[in-house]
């Protein structure tokens, strides 16, 4: 499963990629508007810090629009991915646009016949949505499991991105469900990585290594 970086921090972004594990960003309009970034600005941005796709969100709600919007921000740079909610006009949107050729991640999925719509309308991503799910008592990884059943019993090829991440064992279960991609705010990576175990077992390291310097000397 990769890892993607949920956020339009520049600062988290550049900080996660340093450390070799992410392969891709995703934005929305929520995440922009708490940066103060325009979509442009942010795709000119991101772009420079990581190679891979990256997600940026249509903000029309009219199919036409969509697809004037998506192919807007797809001219911005070659790995910018089109982020269109999973409604009427955004499937309509999206099967066209996957026909001229850019990529949707369809967004706002918290079902799995919304994942099986999504795919058939041509998405080359869809995200189920684990966090807000489970805050309503829903089980989101449940909507990750079955759609990743779906996709591989009919072989089809949009993949997985479990969204809406609250904590690490969000990004476990998602990998055990079969998620193609996690896509993880910058705090829960960090969450991933500390282990008091570790900060204590460096330390002592460290520790009996100077005490052999000290005591040779
Ligand atoms: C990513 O594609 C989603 O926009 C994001 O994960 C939503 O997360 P939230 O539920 O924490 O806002």
């Amino acid at each position: 499963m990769q890892l993607y970086i949920d956020t339009a921090n520049l600062q988290e972004i550049q900080e996660a990629s340093r450390w070799g594990v992410i392969s891709g960003v995703t934005t929305n309009p929520s995440l922009l508007a708490a940066e103060g970034m325009s979509m442009s600005d942010a795709v000119d941005e991101i772009s420079r810090l990581v190679p891979g796709p990256m997600s940026v969100e249509v903000v029309s709600t009219d199919a036409g629009e969509m697809v004037q919007e998506a192919h807007e921000l797809a001219q911005l740079a070659d790995n910018v991915v089109v982020k269109v909610p999973v409604t009427a006009d955004g499937l309509q949107a999206v099967s066209r646009l996957s026909a001229d050729g850019v990529d949707c991640n369809v967004t706002l999925v918290f079902s799995v016949a919304q994942s099986l719509l999504a795919a058939r309308a041509g998405a080359a991503y869809v995200s189920p949505f684990v966090g807000r799910l489970d805050d309503i008592g829903s089980d989101g990884i449940e909507v990750v499991r079955k759609s990743a059943e779906v996709f591989a019993y009919y072989d089809l090829q949009t993949e997985i991105i479990a969204a809406s991440i609250r904590h690490p064992q969000h990004v476990l279960q998602a990998a055990s469900a079969g998620a193609d991609i996690a896509t993880v705010p910058y705090a829960v990576l960090k969450k991933m990585l500390h282990h008091p175990l570790t900060d204590t077992g460096l330390q002592r390291f460290l520790d009996d290594w100077q005490q052999m310097q000290d005591e040779s000397s």
